[in-house]
């Protein structure tokens, strides 16, 4: 049994634990890694994530017989003890926030169907999931996206990607809690195999840039969590929000480097220094798409020490023994390839885009790092798969 396999059965044996009958259907969504543009979804810049081979897995299968005509239940297997990992809501009813986040992803699709004008059907599932919570890889998107799709598929939907992307937003800005950006809804939805997505975060529109057979894609979780980390992350977009309104822009994107550096007297050093970031990043996108795609990794490591210089001076999102790590690994590769912190930050993971000749200097590099750390950190390398779709199942 391959992992994917592994993960099917898991959601198949809990929606029959839960319901006592078989699931009918499957739909997956993946969790992302981000190889340039942090922090710049939400300032409608452009961000090139990839789509990794860890996802979230929903089983669905029709309402129970008793609860037919209205009833949408939920059962969530990798959320603690499965009596409290359950939840129902009425579809008639206006759907409110329940008591914890799983709960208020699920019922945010739905509620977030409706506001779209799209009708879910009432129906049961469970869902099982291998993207790690917590690291920067987006579980939540994956969480998200592959409900929306369960959702919409199952009650009659053809739903193009875009729209599963931003309902799975709505769900997490408006019942979780979080003012996160597209970027990783998106990749979770429109990633293509092999390929990384260069997203315009206004538009939507977005291609696929090809990843050019000589790199391994590298993520490396420094097993260090900051708590907080949503109110830290909705600060930082405030922050973001409030420099546009200095220059009367829409968003950061909009801004020219020349005016923000002429600026700098006048504006608090703080929010300088978050919009030095972005302005600086928008920058670097073009660049790494490129590398990405002609194998360059001069060019790779060159514009990855950059962006990770810009999050930890710059944007705060990085921690000391972030750095340490970053800069050990950097050492490491040379030329071969970059490296960087990936994701909202406050913690979480680097990612290194290298040669795959480079993977036994990386090791090497996290070995030292780890004879020195409090925690111990650890490299895995993922494979770039394609967006959210159905499991067909036999
Ligand atoms: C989190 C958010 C994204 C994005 C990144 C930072 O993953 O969910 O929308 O803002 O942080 O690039």
């Amino acid at each position: 049994m391959d992992r994917r396999d592994r993960l099917i059965a898991r959601a198949r044996q809990g929606f029959r634990l839960a319901y006592g009958v078989e699931p009918t259907r499957f739909y997956a969504a993946p969790g992302r890694v981000n190889l340039i543009g942090e922090h710049v979804d939400y300032n409608d810049g452009f961000v090139l994530p990839c789509a990794i081979d860890r996802e979230t897995i929903v089983a669905a299968g029709p309402p129970s017989p008793q609860t037919k005509d209205k009833l949408f239940e939920a059962v969530a297997l990798d959320m603690g003890e499965m009596a409290s990992a359950r939840d129902r809501f009425d579809l008639v009813a206006p759907i409110r926030p329940g008591d914890n986040n799983w709960q208020n992803h699920v019922r945010g699709v739905v509620q977030g169907l409706g506001r779209y004008g799209h009708r879910v059907r009432p129906m049961r599932i469970a869902i099982a999931g291998d993207v790690p919570i917590g690291a920067g890889l987006s579980s939540s998107a994956a969480f998200g996206v592959a409900v929306a799709l369960a959702c919409s598929e199952y009650s009659g939907l053809d739903l193009a990607p875009a729209m599963l992307a931003k309902i799975a937003q709505l769900a997490e800005n408006d019942f979780v809690g979080c003012a996160c950006g597209i970027m990783d809804q998106m990749a979770a939805a429109a990633a293509q195999a092999d390929h990384a997505l260069l997203l315009d975060c206004r538009s939507l529109e977005h291609m696929a840039v090809p990843i050019h057979k000589s790199l391994a894609i590298t993520v490396i979780d420094t097993g260090l969590r900051r708590s907080l980390t949503e109110s830290a992350f909705n600060q930082r977009r405030a922050e973001c929000e409030a420099v546009a309104q200095h220059f009367g822009v829409k968003a950061l994107r909009d801004l020219d480097f020349g005016k923000l550096l002429l600026a700098e007297p006048d504006l608090d050093h703080t929010l300088f220094r978050r919009a030095r970031h972005v302005v600086s990043e928008l920058d670097r996108v073009e660049p790494v798409g490129v590398a990405l795609a002609r194998g360059d990794t001069a060019q790779l490591a060159q514009v990855m020490r950059e962006a990770h210089l810009s999050l930890s001076e710059d944007f705060d999102v990085s921690l000391p023994p972030i750095d340490r790590l970053a800069q050990m690994v950097a050492e490491a590769i040379g030329d071969a390839g970059g490296v960087r912190l990936t994701g909202a930050g406050f913690g979480g993971c680097l990612v290194a885009v290298a040669r795959h000749e480079s993977g036994p200097m990386i090791d090497d590099a996290i070995a030292r790092y780890n004879a020195e750390a409090d925690l111990p950190a650890r490299a895995e390398n993922f494979r770039a798969v394609g967006g959210a779709a159905p499991i067909p199942i036999d």
